[in-house]
């Protein structure tokens, strides 16, 4: 059975009073904890972490993090925008996108934002438009690990960054846009096995050699994060220690010292966060069928579980010390909205206290790619509303949606 992180049942009780439920529920001290660990990696030439706000962009989290001293990765121009919306530097905010920026280009980068080229023909672009600049670019170094095949984004099936042997057209790109390539960035996947992310170290390094104005190493982020208690996270210091290490070595035979950068999403804020819902309705499909517990809430706030089979911690508040298992599903019409799916996606069920229709249920290492990756407003379910944990106190950080909020952008064209 899995327990509660951060909050209490009293805790919890007082937040679904706050603001009734589904309700996201952040902890300032567990983000700030985080951030603390993460500012600890080792190494040997210089440290900067970056914090990949694809996993949680909302405001508040970006100044908790910012007054942390952490920089920021963007993954959209639009998330460059609204961190500068929050009021962080420009100089703090690198983008790497999947997508060249062209809405908002000048505006981010005249501003001072940092880009990070995924392509050659973002390279390209970028130096027609910023020719003389300093910048970054993204190599695939030809291995990639995550979780599972749709967080792996390194190797010949993934279209992220340079492939590795095509150093010598980004030289040839950078030398027509007189660019100066300063930092070399890679990120393998989410949820990589530490021995393929210490390996990607080296291989990164060996292509920083290539370019003599490289000072900056950017490892990405990808830390395996424990929600289960049968998962086990990567150990910062171990990896770092070994990492360092590399660094060392690199520079005894080469003369090169690079300056290190990582940057995680998933480590500093999965298990800041959690989602509290209630028991909404429980059936069951016979003596040989299933016992289903439904929640008032599903894919269209936490999607990892369709998205990727993952597992979250489900917790049942209430004293009982009877038990059931059940298949727990959420709210939409989908017979893919499940919580308890096994790694093969098959239907599976959870050993949960027995529950009652009405009891709060709190589903864990809901900080992480669940707000920011939700399925929002399918089924017209209104966007689930957030609250920061701040000295004891709920604040309100996301206003529950109104429904005319969300009808505001339609529009009902004249009809002949
Ligand atoms: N840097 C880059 C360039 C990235 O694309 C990502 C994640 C990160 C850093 C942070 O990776 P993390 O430390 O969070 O693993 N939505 C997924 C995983 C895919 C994330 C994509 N990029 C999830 O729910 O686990």
């Amino acid at each position: 059975m899995e327990s509660l992180n951060f909050l209490t049942p009293e805790l919890a009780q007082q937040a679904a009073d706050t603001l009734g439920t589904p309700v996201y529920i952040y902890s300032r001290d567990t983000i700030e904890q985080r951030c603390q660990e993460v500012l600890n990696f080792p190494n040997a030439y210089g440290f900067n972490a970056r914090y990949a706000l694809k996993a949680n962009p909302h405001l508040a989290v970006l100044k908790l993090i910012d007054r942390m001293g952490l920089h920021f990765d963007a993954s959209s121009e639009f998330e460059a925008m609204r961190c500068l919306h929050a009021g962080i530097p420009a100089e703090k905010i690198q983008l790497t996108g999947q997508q060249f920026p062209r809405k908002h280009l000048k505006e981010i980068i005249d501003a001072g934002v940092l880009f990070n080229a995924c392509s050659l023909r973002q390279l390209d672009e970028f130096g027609q438009a910023y020719p003389g600049a300093n910048v970054s670019f993204r190599i695939n170094p030809g291995t990639g690990s995550g979780s599972n095949r749709k967080t792996n984004v390194g190797g010949p099936s993934a279209s992220f960054g340079i492939w590795h042997d095509q150093a010598d057209q980004v030289a040839e790109i950078a030398a027509k846009h007189n660019l100066n390539i300063t930092r070399i960035h890679s990120h393998i996947g989410s949820g990589s096995d530490p021995e393929v992310w210490k390996a990607v170290a080296e291989m990164t390094l060996a292509q920083a050699d290539k370019f003599p104005a490289v000072h900056t190493v950017n490892l990405g982020g990808g830390f395996k994060v424990a929600r289960m208690s049968s998962e086990k996270s990567t150990d910062l210091q171990e990896v770092g220690e070994f990492v360092k290490q590399v660094f060392v070595a690199h520079a005894a035979k080469t003369g090169n010292e690079y300056k290190l950068e990582i940057e995680p999403g998933t480590y500093l804020s999965a298990n800041c966060g959690s989602l509290l819902c209630d028991v909404d309705d429980i059936t069951n499909t016979g003596d040989d069928g299933y016992t289903f517990l439904k929640l008032n809430t599903g894919m269209d706030t936490i999607t990892r579980p369709a998205l990727y089979a993952s597992e979250h911690p489900i917790v049942i508040l209430n004293d009982n010390t009877e038990t059931t298992n059940y298949v727990v599903c959420g709210h939409c019409c989908e017979s893919g909205d499940m919580f308890t799916v096994d790694e093969n996606d098959n239907l599976t069920t959870r050993e949960l206290n027995t529950a009652n229709i009405g009891d709060l249920v709190v589903i864990e290492g809901a900080g992480a790619y669940c707000a920011s990756m939700s399925l929002k407003n399918y089924n017209s379910f209104p966007t689930t509303p957030q609250l920061l944990l701040d000295s004891g106190e709920f604040k309100v950080i996301q206003q529950p949606q109104a429904l005319k909020d969300m009808l505001a952008v339609e529009i009902i064209p004249e009809l002949s």
